[in-house]
């Protein structure tokens, strides 16, 4: 059984691949239409999500099959107590593949060993988002035309942000990836991420407060949300969520093929005066999500037999 519980389980080649199908899909789509006719996927969401969830939904109905799911725990039997590997146990008897979502670390991979069918993490609490950083390198690659050789400018809530995590992981495995990582102090990189994917692969790094200092060295702009939800206490919240706004006159220094990426939702960190900037990628990005997920779902199946 083939799953995707965190970036690292894709091989460079592998990404490759499903990057080159994600290009093809959209290329075209109408080749694609009956790939998964018959097949069901159930979304599983513990937590709240608008582009995931609805992109695998859509992924799937574009590929000629159908969803199931809930979209809160309330709704779902977890409301009365039951375990995560209990669900997926039985809800892998009603689908071929699974997308889940919840507010645990770990909760996916937990999944994954009671599960008949491919389980794909949707993003665990504070620590992984695979399938966004599917998405961020499909953006990236199209965008900039290639994955090596870039300095990539991550801006924001790096301690609870899972998609930055997932993002160093899959861009330390890139030929001249440096990286440049913007944070308050209190919302910096957590260190095993430092350890593992930068400091251990001998990566080029550095840490600052002040985004505008480093705009014009950037190639990727990666912004982020400061991840509320996270927060053990309001009134941090309150002091650190406006830490960084990017606007017009903060990008007057940045390079002119600069990609400014944000995996959504904005909550103030980008300004909207910045959305007509050919520079701001991030609602291309969204709907590159579906493509690439498109690729993963054919993948999966394909590799665990169900295709
Ligand atoms: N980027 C992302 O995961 O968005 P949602 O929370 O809306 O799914």
């Amino acid at each position: 059984m083939r799953h995707l519980i965190d970036i690292l389980e894709l091989s460079t080649d592998e990404i490759t691949q499903l990057l080159d199908c994600a290009d093809e899909i959209i290329a075209h789509p109408e080749q694609y239409r009956e790939k998964c006719r018959y097949k069901k996927m159930a979304t599983l969401f513990f937590e709240p999500s608008t582009r995931t969830r609805l992109s695998f939904e859509a992924a799937m109905m574009e590929l000629g099959g159908s969803v199931l799911g809930f979209s809160e725990a309330a709704s779902s039997s977890s409301a009365k107590g039951e375990s995560v590997s209990d669900t997926v146990a039985v809800v892998s008897y009603y689908a071929d593949i699974i997308a889940m979502r919840h507010p645990k670390e770990g909760a996916p991979l937990v999944a994954s060993m009671k599960s008949g069918v491919p389980i794909i993490n949707a993003g665990d609490g504070g620590h992984n988002h695979p399938t966004q950083t599917l998405t961020d390198l499909l953006t990236i690659r199209r965008e900039k035309g290639r994955l090596d050789n870039l300095t990539v400018g991550l801006c924001g809530d790096l301690k609870f942000g899972r998609t930055v995590h997932s993002l160093i992981a899959a861009m330390s495995r890139y030929t001249g990836t440096s990286f440049v990582l913007i944070s308050p102090e209190e919302l910096k990189v957590p260190s095993y991420v430092k350890t593992d994917h930068i400091k251990n692969r001998g990566i080029p790094y550095e840490q600052t407060t002040d985004l505008e200092s480093v705009m014009p060295k950037l190639d990727i702009l990666y912004m982020t949300r400061v991840q509320r939800e996270r927060f053990f206490n309001e009134e941090d919240y309150l002091r650190l969520k406006d830490s960084y706004i990017l606007t017009p006159d903060k990008l007057k220094n940045a390079k002119s093929d600069l990609a400014i990426l944000h995996p959504l939702p904005r909550v103030n960190e980008i300004s909207t005066a910045v959305d007509d900037d050919p520079r701001a990628c991030y609602f291309r990005q969204a709907n590159y999500g579906k493509y690439v997920r498109m690729a993963l779902i054919l993948k999966l199946l394909e590799d665990s037999g169900k295709l």
